[in-house]
């Protein structure tokens, strides 16, 4: 067989936050990719970096009073430290913010505009006049022009769908510094992809992508395409276009060439060639593993760009779903918009890897992550199933015969018909159907226990100790277990390096399935794995909700709802003297006031009737409902108050209390009001 020479990148994540669960899904599935082909014996690269340019860089930068650089290079050790954790095993993992990138972005950029495919002209764009920045559209917020929702994104409205360009809502404000932006013309450079319409249609066509991704591009190449906006104006986190002072490239348009910068890097340190696997008639495989979020740019803006600028376009582009939690998106105050980290500092990583294999195929469905699920799948097939096999023969074996297997097996078919399964396994990996391949192996998992279960090594063990016959069952059942080991390693690396010392044996390439283990000496079984245990997947989810509680406190902006959830679905159980230590009335909401600066926060005043010398009470709390009231709509209205919380220090003021709501937080939340009758002050008990 010819190794083929395969080059495979993952996404390359945003340098301005922890990876999550999310991210893991898309790592996970390159890595269980690369690791097959890897143990095919081919010459397979994987390749990724951090995608470090961009506003929201530079402004997170600011907030945290370091320098870009500072920040990246912080979050570049973060990213790796997790990837690892997580077996992810890149051959090279770099940053967009790198010469090689520079180097490539200019040359590629330099090719395009020779070539006729950039553009420049003058366009008009909000410009925030405080921060002297133009504003993206997701920095402008201000009410929809079409249905008069107020607090709507620059470029699209989330309550009635119309889109329109920011200059078009009423009110804008910035959402960076509060001001009111301005319209400022200033020149772009712009990518000329309707030049590329007919490249495009063919290479859409091509076999390069999944149906479902040809089909919504071909609605897309059917359209009228337009030209891309490539650059930004200073100040930007980025590379300056050359010739162009105070001009950058958009981060879009680096990014993807950090795949090249990536690989170049590598490169320098090892045997491979660059242009072996970039040239235009390069025979090299390139594959690009990525969300279905960024298909525009990887499917369109990318392979245009590689043809302009003379090198080959992808093999293909493997466009998976969204991961979701409990079946809804990951949250952060429902505490499921987990980080890579806090998952790693409960759970064992190849719990995650083998959930996402046992349920990812090559679509582009989103993929749920239920924890019921995820704790049945874990310990009824990797605990209950796989390792079990070891655990219930290797006893006998370094009990009875001192390590040693037998030099005969007593059912030499039920390896042989386990083996002959190799090559379909390899091939549902080869084509991304990862949940056909574990249930295949799932089922020869079966099939070996039953074996086992049919021959009860432990009666044999019993009637005839030491005999030929016990030590061949279970150098049977062992050779099985080597085999489900093989064929899981790409998804369970570290399970399976652990076999491969009890088993004493050479790292398995795909081809070790077909041998078998005869006369030859093992070690010690130590358990491989454990049991998912539900209460650290208690804890995970508690620390992600506390992470964001907190996070919410030091941007000095309450909670408006704070629930807790342990098993069940309350907080812990309290005594009758908790409760009345908290003093709740009823209050009248006097004035609702948007608090400058605040993107979550209303001013409320409160009227909570009168004291015993008839003065009026009045307090002022700061509550995170901005998003869900409009302020006239609050004014008047009665509620309930937390009176005796203590005062809180806030950016914008003294909190003297907190309102009580309802919902699982943000755009959706409903304030407790009491029915007719109830008067401000009164207690609520
Ligand atoms: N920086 C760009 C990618 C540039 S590639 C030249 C980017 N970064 S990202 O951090 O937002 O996302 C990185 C990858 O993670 C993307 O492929 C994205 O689709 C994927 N995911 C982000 N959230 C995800 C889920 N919840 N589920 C699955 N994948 C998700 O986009
Ligand atoms: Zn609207």
């Amino acid at each position: 067989m010819n190794p083929r020479k395969i080059l495979v990148t993952s996404a390359l994540p945003y340098a301005n936050g922890d990876l999550h669960l999310g991210h893991l899904l898309e790592a996970v599935q390159t890595d269980i990719w690369v690791r097959l082909q890897k143990m095919r014996g081919h010459d397979c690269v994987y390749v990724c970096a951090d995608d470090a340019h961009g506003t929201a860089i530079m402004l997170s930068a600011e907030r945290q009073g370091i320098s870009p650089e500072q920040l990246i290079d912080k979050v570049n050790a973060a990213h790796q430290a997790d990837y690892a954790g997580f077996h992810i095993a890149f051959d090279n993992f770099h940053s967009t913010h790198s010469a090689e990138n520079q180097k490539f972005s200019e040359s590629i950029y330099q090719a395009l505009e020779a070539n006729g495919h950039i553009e420049r002209r003058s366009i008009r764009q909000l410009f925030d006049p405080e921060k002297e920045l133009f504003l993206a559209d997701r920095y402008v917020k201000g009410t929809c022009p079409k249905c008069k929702t107020p607090e709507q994104y620059g470029d699209n409205c989330e309550s009635c769908g119309s889109t329109y360009s920011p200059s078009e809502l009423i009110d804008p404000t910035s959402t960076i510094s509060g001001a009111t932006p301005i319209e400022k013309e200033s020149e772009h450079f712009f990518f000329d992809l309707p030049q590329f319409k007919d490249m495009l249609k063919q290479w859409t066509r091509s076999g390069t992508l999944q149906d479902a991704v040809a089909n919504k591009l071909s609605e897309w190449l059917d359209d009228e395409l337009q030209q891309w906006d490539i650059s930004r104006d200073a100040p930007y986190f980025g590379f300056e276009i050359p010739g162009a002072p105070g001009k950058y490239f958009y981060v879009w348009l680096d990014a993807p060439i950090g795949y090249m910068a990536s690989f170049d890097n590598l490169c320098a340190r090892t045997k491979y060639d660059f242009n072996d696997y970039w040239d235009k008639d390069s025979s090299a495989e390139l594959y690009h593993f990525i969300g279905k979020d960024i298909v525009n740019f990887h499917t369109l803006f990318w392979p245009a760009m590689l043809t302009s600028a003379g090198y080959r376009t992808p093999t293909a582009v493997f466009v998976h779903g969204f991961l979701t939690v409990d079946g809804t998106k990951m949250s952060k105050s429902r505490g499921t918009f987990i980080n890579a980290r806090t998952y790693l500092d409960n759970l064992d990583p190849e719990y995650l890897r083998y959930y996402l294999a046992a349920k990812l195929s090559n679509g582009v469905d989103d993929l749920d992550l239920n924890f019921e699920d995820f704790t049945a799948r874990v310990n009824s097939d990797l605990v209950g199933k796989v390792v079990n096999i070891a655990s219930r023969c290797s006893g006998f074996i370094s009990k009875g015969f001192e390590g040693m297997l037998a030099n005969e097996l007593d059912d030499p078919a039920l390896l042989v018909s386990m083996q002959a399964a190799s090559e379909e396994i390899a091939a549902h990996f080869e084509k991304r159907e990862y949940s056909k391949a574990i249930r295949l192996i799932m089922t020869l998992a079966d099939a070996a226990n039953q074996y086992i279960n049919d021959k009860q090594p432990w009666v044999v063990a019993k009637s005839e100790p030491g005999s030929d016959t016990l030590q061949q069952i279970c150098t049977t059942g062992i050779n099985a277990f080597r085999i489900l080991i093989c064929y899981l390693k790409p998804v369970l690396p570290a399970m399976a390096k652990k076999a491969e010392q009890f088993l004493n044996i050479e790292p398995l390439s795909w081809e070790g399935s077909q041998s078998v283990l005869l006369k030859h000496q093992i070690s010690v079984f130590k358990p491989l794995m454990t049991r998912v245990e539900p209460e650290k997947i208690t804890a995970m989810v508690e620390s992600t909700r506390a992470a964001y509680e907190a996070s919410i406190s030091s941007e000095n902006e309450t909670s408006p709802v704070s629930t807790q959830e342990n098993e069940s679905p309350f907080a812990p159980e309290i005594q009758f003297a908790d409760f009345a230590k908290v003093d709740l009335r009823i209050a009248r909401i006097a004035t609702a006031e948007h608090v400058e600066g605040a993107d979550k926060l209303l001013k409320l005043t409160l009227d909570l009737g009168k004291d015993s010398a008839n003065q009026p009470i009045v307090r002022t709390v700061f509550s995170g409902i901005k998003s869900a009231y409009k302020p006239e709509d609050l004014e008047g209205m009665l509620t309930v108050v937390v009176a005796n919380l203590a005062p809180r220090k806030m950016k914008f003021g003294l909190s003297e209390g907190m309102v009580l709501a309802a919902g699982p937080g943000k755009d959706e939340l409903w304030l407790l009001e009491p029915h007719t009758g109830a008067q401000p002050g009164m207690q609520v008990t």
